[in-house]
């Protein structure tokens, strides 16, 4: 997503909207908060970044961002295995070139879910106990405005998490849904190659596996963090 799109694509409020972004940015966002981080403040640009960082005090954030898969200037590359080494009781102030606009544009809507392979299941979980008949809006952070397969495979998994808690209530499924389950369902939970064999996937795996089993962690984490008036905690977690 480009950020000059923000404004045209902005989505209508009033939903339960779920992003996701499993290569890396939302994968980091919920693994930083379940590490500690105090809160996630999603940013446009670099600029951004630096004037909200300009209202903390040293040593009480982490400024993190990448564009087009390289490093920021002044940032700390968002590498999720890294960041989690120093995050805890800190600020992260978070620019990634599609995940942290696609969260931005969704600032506009409901309730939006932070989610990913490590939290689908407690996502899914909490939003069917808060309303179960409300209409769920997937954003699949995608890549420069195309399709990407990991976050269609994390769609189709989040999908699948409401399926299997759904118990008295009866899922209406787009096509769009449908076809994200299916693709899911192909891959027969092999998280991981699913991940390894997406563009983005093989672009890290030349520099290791490490990040790609993290993103694949599947159910690993219990929280489902919000987006509210900018600014990502946890509210509903354990
Ligand atoms: C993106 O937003 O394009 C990616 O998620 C960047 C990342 O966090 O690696």
């Amino acid at each position: 997503m480009k950020k000059e799109d923000i404004q045209a694509e902005k989505i209508a409020g009033n939903k339960v909207v779920v992003v996701l972004d499993i290569l890396l940015a939302t994968t980091s966002i919920v693994s930083a908060l379940d590490n500690g981080a105090l809160q996630v403040i999603p940013v446009i640009d670099a600029g951004e970044g630096v004037r909200i960082s300009q209202q903390f005090a040293a040593g009480h954030f982490l400024l993190a961002g990448e564009l087009d898969a390289k490093p920021l200037e002044g940032f700390i590359y968002p590498n999720p295995l890294e960041l989690n080494k120093e995050i805890k009781g800190k600020t992260l102030i978070l620019s990634t070139t599609n995940g942290t606009i696609a969260l931005r544009k969704s600032n506009t809507a409901g309730i939006v879910y932070i989610s990913s392979l490590l939290n689908n299941f407690f996502v899914a979980q909490t939003i069917l106990k808060e309303d179960a008949e409300q209409t769920i809006v997937i954003v699949c952070s995608g890549n420069a405005g195309e399709v990407s397969l990991e976050d269609f495979y994390g769609a189709g998994h989040f999908v699948s998490c409401l399926l299997e808690q759904q118990i008295s209530v009866c899922l209406k499924l787009s096509d769009a849904a449908l076809s994200a389950l299916s693709l899911y369902r192909g891959w027969q939970g092999d998280a991981a190659h699913a991940l390894q064999s997406s563009m983005v996937g093989r672009l890290l795996y030349q520099h290791g596996h490490e990040v790609l089993s993290f993103a694949a962690d599947t159910g690993s984490v219990h929280m489902a963090p919000t987006l509210i008036n900018g600014v990502i905690t946890n509210t509903s977690g354990v």
